[in-house]
């Protein structure tokens, strides 16, 4: 089976309801990213950063998968897919893929401050979080989210994925947030890369086989799912 690789952003979740970062009305405009989204930040007011994360767990919790996110668990009859996505939330395995690998995180996910190995996941009737609330070692937990200044630990995983990729997307991100943007760079020569954002970024120089499809994920991923099965 052929291999596809999807590295997928905020855009594709727009339409299930989940606000964007950069677009206009999108979360930094609403808090100062530096203030709820960086390792500075959750140390100097980590009651502000755990309440942000209540807020975006509640939001999330009402959001279901759209036809973005099921082209791609779609695309499985025929392709192996991996979705990479930068996005906590968890549409892409509400949609039913198979293998989605988190760069930054994921917002129903907590770990414990002294051992991050120690990772659990909130259940809807208990999403909140708060400086007071202690894991079962009686240890202080943190959102399970890869804050700005911290390391990215699965990006290597994620390259490896890139460089086996037969078909590469992309869909949804401003390209805006390293190293996440920088995946096209892996694909092997020759790759066919698909872009799929209404508002494309500037694409990388180097990337090469670039088709841009200037539509919605709602819209764009069926009609990429069409193209691609019409070329088995
Ligand atoms: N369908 C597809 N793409 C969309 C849609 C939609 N319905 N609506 C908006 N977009 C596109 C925008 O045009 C933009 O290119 O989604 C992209 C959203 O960009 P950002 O808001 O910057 O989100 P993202 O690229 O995922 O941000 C990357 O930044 O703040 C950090 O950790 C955070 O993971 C996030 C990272």
């Amino acid at each position: 089976m052929k291999k596809i690789v999807v590295s997928t952003g905020a855009g594709i979740s727009a339409e299930s309801g989940l606000s964007t970062f950069r677009d206009s009305g999108g979360l930094w405009d609403k808090y100062p990213v530096m203030d709820v989204a960086s390792l500075d930040g959750f140390m100097r007011n980590p009651a502000l950063v755990h309440e942000f994360y209540n807020q975006r767990r509640r939001e999330a919790l009402k959001c279901q998968p759209n036809a973005g996110h099921l082209g791609l668990k779609e695309l499985e009859q025929w392709f192996d897919v991996r979705v990479i996505t930068q996005n906590v939330d968890n549409l892409h395995e509400k949609a039913g893929s198979t293998h989605v690998l988190h760069l930054h995180g994921e917002l129903m996910k907590i770990r414990s401050m002294k051992r991050e190995d120690r990772v659990y996941t909130l259940t809807p009737d208990n999403l909140e979080t708060s400086v007071d609330t202690r894991d079962e070692y009686g240890d202080p937990v943190r959102p399970h989210i890869v804050f700005f200044q911290e390391a990215v630990p699965n990006f290597e995983k994620a390259v490896e994925w890139v460089r086996e990729a037969d078909i590469f997307v992309v869909i949804g991100t401003s390209l805006n947030v390293y190293p996440a943007a920088s995946l096209l760079m892996y694909v092997r020569p020759g790759t066919p890369i698909y872009y799929i954002d209404p508002n494309p970024a500037k694409i990388p120089m180097g990337a090469e086989n670039v088709t841009i499809i200037k539509k919605k994920a709602g819209e764009g991923v069926p009609e990429l799912v069409e193209l691609l099965r019409s070329q088995l």
